[in-house]
């Protein structure tokens, strides 16, 4: 069974709590209390916005800066990896996360504590710049630790405190990170009063409060906790599984738990028979008339009608040939020169710097003969703002070979369709994978490819390209 787990990543704000020199202490102080005459216990309290766990704004370091108000709130908010550096010394250095490198989320935690402090430390880690380049080079959008702040007590230049206003990426400082498990979400809610985070279980943090929650610091996050899944759950849903019959179609080496598929699916049983037959008898006894008595001439289009059903698109629209590659060279570059005839003026092709390298180098190379910038975004909230009357092209890969994140495909081609670009999605993880429906989505052009989920095989690794009806 699958449970969701609150964690709390803030500190428990004392009038003891440790504060950074300079801070103003938190204090509380009675207002009004319970009498006769008042139905109401009301406090206020007194405090610098930067004690207990906090989001710096960039005004904090930079005059002129967003305010905390002024800040966006979607980095905050989402998919989040606690990496652990404890006691790494005075620095995050970038060989301390390196292990962690793979498959980075927008959002990254880092655990430089077994226990976070309770009493003012100078002594803490914080991070070297570079390490704050490295992560934002890898996508990640908020940084945050469970230290005071990501530059040393005696900085007075604030380095990484600077690549955060450069880069333009969101902090959050003095967390306890001492048992929260590595992947999370972090959920937070705003507040009216100059949008500090917020959290739920905030009576837990902020003790002998009245229950005003708005000017608090805190963040926490909600775990899937896999370990909840028994071996008997396993064997249940194995057995409950609609396509279980379907295991003993495919030629698995005994005792092997193929977990690969995504990179070159399985042999099926019928395969080796049938290449056999193509082998000694289309090819070795009928030769060239194979192309007719075969059927060879129209194996593309069969194959293709047969995938068609796969990815919800009409007969007729997909074909088999060729690599993937080779055909997203084709579909985007006819993507491009459509879009150059219709709107000359959109210069922009854009992708996510996550998605395969080859459909990057592809579409880099496109880019400079057709004289397009690509533009690559780091995260998938930064799509909706590259979706401008700049674009030409869009092209993604709907599930993230990464991540594994799933992009809404019907959602996604609406709002560049209605910004006037064309869309190309790149199925070669979802493609017999999970449900896909390009003409439900009013996709333009497709491509994937036939040796993953579709179990094709390494050798002809067949394709499909689609042009939706236009
Ligand atoms: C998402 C994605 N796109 C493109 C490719 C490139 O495919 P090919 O090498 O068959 O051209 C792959 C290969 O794994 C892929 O996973």
């Amino acid at each position: 069974m699958t449970v969701k787990k609150l964690w709390d990543i803030s500190p428990t704000v004392t009038p003891d709590a440790p504060i950074f020199p300079g801070d103003e202490p938190f204090a509380l102080r009675w207002t009004a209390t319970l009498t006769p005459d008042c139905p109401v216990n009301l406090s206020a309290i007194t405090m610098s916005p930067h004690v207990g766990a906090h989001a710096d704004a960039p005004l904090h370091y930079a005059n002129g800066a967003a305010a905390i108000a002024d800040v966006a709130l979607d980095a905050y908010l989402g998919r989040c990896r606690v990496i652990h550096a404890i006691a790494c010394g005075p620095l995050i250095r970038i060989e301390h996360l390196q292990h962690a490198e793979a498959a980075l989320p927008p959002r990254v935690l880092v655990r430089c504590c077994q226990h976070a402090d309770t009493q003012w430390n100078p002594e803490f880690s914080a991070f070297a710049p570079e390490t704050v380049d490295w992560l934002a080079a890898r996508g990640v959008r908020l940084i945050g630790l469970d230290t005071p702040s990501v530059d040393p007590a005696s900085s007075k230049s604030l380095d990484s405190h600077q690549r955060l206003l450069r880069l333009d990426l969101r902090v959050l400082e003095n967390l306890v990170l001492d048992e929260v498990p590595r992947r999370l979400r972090i959920d937070c809610a705003a507040t009216e009063a100059g949008r500090r985070l917020c959290i739920p279980p905030f009576a837990q943090s902020c003790a002998n409060f009245d229950g005003s929650a708005q000017c608090c610091a805190n963040a926490d996050g909600v775990e899937r906790q896999m370990n909840a899944i028994t071996r008997q759950d396993c064997v249940a849903r194995d057995q409950a599984d609609p396509l279980r019959a379907l295991k003993d179609q495919f030629a698995l080496p005994p005792g092997v738990i193929y977990l690969d598929g995504n990179s070159l699916g399985v042999l099926p049983k019928a395969t080796a028979a049938r290449v056999q037959a193509v082998i000694t008898q289309e090819w070795g006894t009928d030769l060239i008339k194979s192309w007719n008595t075969a059927h060879w001439m129209e194996l593309p289009a069969r194959v293709g009608d047969k995938i068609a059903r796969l990815v919800g698109a009409a007969p007729g629209e997909v074909i088999a040939a060729d690599s993937t590659s080779l055909n997203l060279y084709k579909v985007l570059s006819a993507a491009i020169r459509i879009a150059q005839a219709d709107a000359p003026g959109r210069k922009t092709l854009v992708s996510e710097r996550s998605n395969f390298p080859t459909d990057l180098y592809i579409a880099e190379s496109l880019c400079q003969q057709h004289g397009l910038t690509l533009k690559l975004v780091d995260s998938v909230d930064e799509l909706p703002a590259a979706l401008d009357a700049d674009l030409a092209v869009l092209m993604l890969t709907q599930v993230n070979y990464r991540t594994g994140y799933q992009h809404d495909m019907a959602a996604v081609t609406a709002a560049a369709q209605a910004a006037g670009a064309l869309v190309i999605w790149d199925l070669a993880h979802s493609a017999g994978a999970v449900p896909v429906n390009l003409s439900g989505a009013n996709a333009d052009f497709a491509i994937g490819c036939g040796y993953k989920y579709l179990n094709g095989g390494p050798a002809r690794r067949p394709s499909c390209g689609r042009i939706h009806a236009m």
